[in-house]
């Protein structure tokens, strides 16, 4: 067998893509290690959201010359590098002149293609190669490769791209277009990745809600009733999704929610800011009302339902008064959790242009009160939980000894103790009796 390391960064989807990779690999004698020293192949595979992601390629290639280096010092063996993922998409070209040990670059649309790329790839006249196109015949119907062992937990990607174009953002340029994949291939690879052990599933997509694809009656279905089709499938108990968009939250997804008890009461919604001023300049097409109208409507069906969502601090002509209504809006909303990031420009976005951008100093101290109030939030959420007795997923075990690690139907870590062997994977109630800033704990109920 030869040795291969995948390194991901990035979003849930990145990490879809890798297991994908690996299962792809696989037939062609490629089987996963956990570093990369003696690796014959190493994916990076790349996220190009924010700079901070960007350089951290950089880098990792740094490292990874470094490993590669070596190891053809020692053994006289060649590593191929390949960079996949969106930097590979939106920077092909820059990544081969900046980084030339480099052997491979391959886009998120295109990575069906590696082995042939691999195949060619010549370590004498290094032959470098770039397929980043958006390919016609979409990668999903090319990755027929069978599904190796997962753990209880897997993703699905089910959509992929954006057409929403919000002005900060790189989606819509390096994952292209909105492609909903078609009911039978969604169903298929769920039920091959209950067969490699999962108990729960997370439909991924970039806009997961604006999925929509004819289904088995020839009506047009939309995200909610899919959920109830892949509610059928018995070995299935927890189903979650992932990213919504506002725009895209129809009454069948909310309904879902109330009528399937393998849906999960965990909704991520990013709603970037609490200023219309700032959403009508970050093009997001819907107002701050619209957002709480909505959380109205999931908590009426759904009391308990955990709220979680997306900030962008510090975004182009974000004044204190913006601000403001950020901080407004996140007290009203009360979320469970929620990821808040400094507005970072992006080449290439209309964003990245406006004249008005906000001084790293401001951006910082906003950031950090922002951070301390959806901190308090998380705290508080957590504390709700104790005395409760709640249903989880068991994934792994924990750092001590005997301690095991699961996820709470809102979406929380929950560590417990237990001596018995090998509880991963199976369903547990658990009593909870502590609660921390990222997580709860408790004993077996
Ligand atoms: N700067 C900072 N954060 C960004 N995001 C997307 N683009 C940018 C950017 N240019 C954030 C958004 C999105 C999440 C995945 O990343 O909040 O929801
Ligand atoms: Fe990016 Fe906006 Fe599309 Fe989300 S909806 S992927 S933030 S462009």
């Amino acid at each position: 067998m030869k040795k291969l390391y995948i390194k991901t960064h990035g979003c849930q989807m990145n990490f879809y893509d890798s297991d994908r990779m690996t299962d792809l690999l696989k037939p062609l004698g490629y089987e996963l290690h956990d570093n990369g020293d003696e690796a014959d192949l190493i994916v990076i595979n790349t996220c190009h959201i924010r700079e901070k992601a960007v350089e951290k390629t950089y880098s990792e290639l740094g490292r990874i010359r470094d490993q590669a280096l070596l190891r053809k010092e020692n053994t006289g063996k060649k590593t191929i590098i390949v960079v996949a993922g969106c930097v590979a998409q939106a920077e092909g070209k820059e990544i081969m002149r900046r980084s030339p040990w480099v052997d491979i670059v391959v886009g998120p649309q295109s990575f069906q293609n590696l082995p042939e790329l691999i195949a060619k790839v010549d370590p004498i006249e290094k032959n470098k190669l770039i397929n980043i196109d958006f390919p016609i015949i979409p990668k999903f119907d090319d990755l027929k490769s069978d599904i190796s062992e997962r753990g209880p937990s897997s993703f699905l990607t089910i959509q992929e791209g954006c057409d929403k174009f919000c002005s900060f953002c790189v989606v819509p340029y390096t994952r292209g277009s909105e492609y909903s994949r078609p009911v039978k291939s969604i169903v298929d690879e769920a039920k091959k990745l209950i067969d490699a052990g999962a108990k729960e599933i997370t439909l991924l997509g970039q806009n997961v809600n604006a999925w929509s694809a004819s289904g088995s009656d020839h009506k047009v279905w939309g995200l909610g009733r899919l959920i109830n089709e892949l509610a059928k499938i018995k070995e299935l108990k927890f189903i979650r999704y992932m990213t919504s968009h506002p725009l895209d939250m129809d009454t069948e997804l909310i309904e879902a929610h109330r009528d399937i008890e393998k849906l999960m009461p965990f909704l991520h919604l990013p709603v970037q800011s609490g200023s219309d001023n700032i959403l009508k300049l970050m093009n997001r097409k819907h107002k701050v009302k619209d957002y709480l109208k909505i959380i109205e409507k999931v908590r009426k069906y759904i009391p308990k339902i955990a709220i979680s969502g997306d900030f962008i601090i510090g975004f182009p002509g974000e004044t204190d008064k913006d601000h403001q209504e950020t901080i407004e809006l996140i007290k009203e909303i009360e979320f469970s959790q929620a990821y808040s990031f400094k507005y970072s420009i992006r080449p290439g976005t209309p964003a990245a242009v406006f004249l008005d951008q906000v001084d790293e100093k401001a951006k910082n101290i906003r950031l950090q009160e922002v951070q301390n109030i959806l901190k308090e939030q998380q705290f508080e959420f957590n504390q709700k939980s104790i005395n409760s007795n709640i249903k989880v997923l068991v994934l792994k075990n924990g750092k001590k000894d005997n301690q095991y690690l699961g996820r709470s139907p809102y979406n929380q870590s929950v560590f417990f103790n237990n001596d018995k062997e090998n509880l991963i994977g199976s369903i547990v109630n658990i009593q909870v009796s502590e609660a921390y800033q990222n997580s709860i704990s408790g004993h077996i109920a």
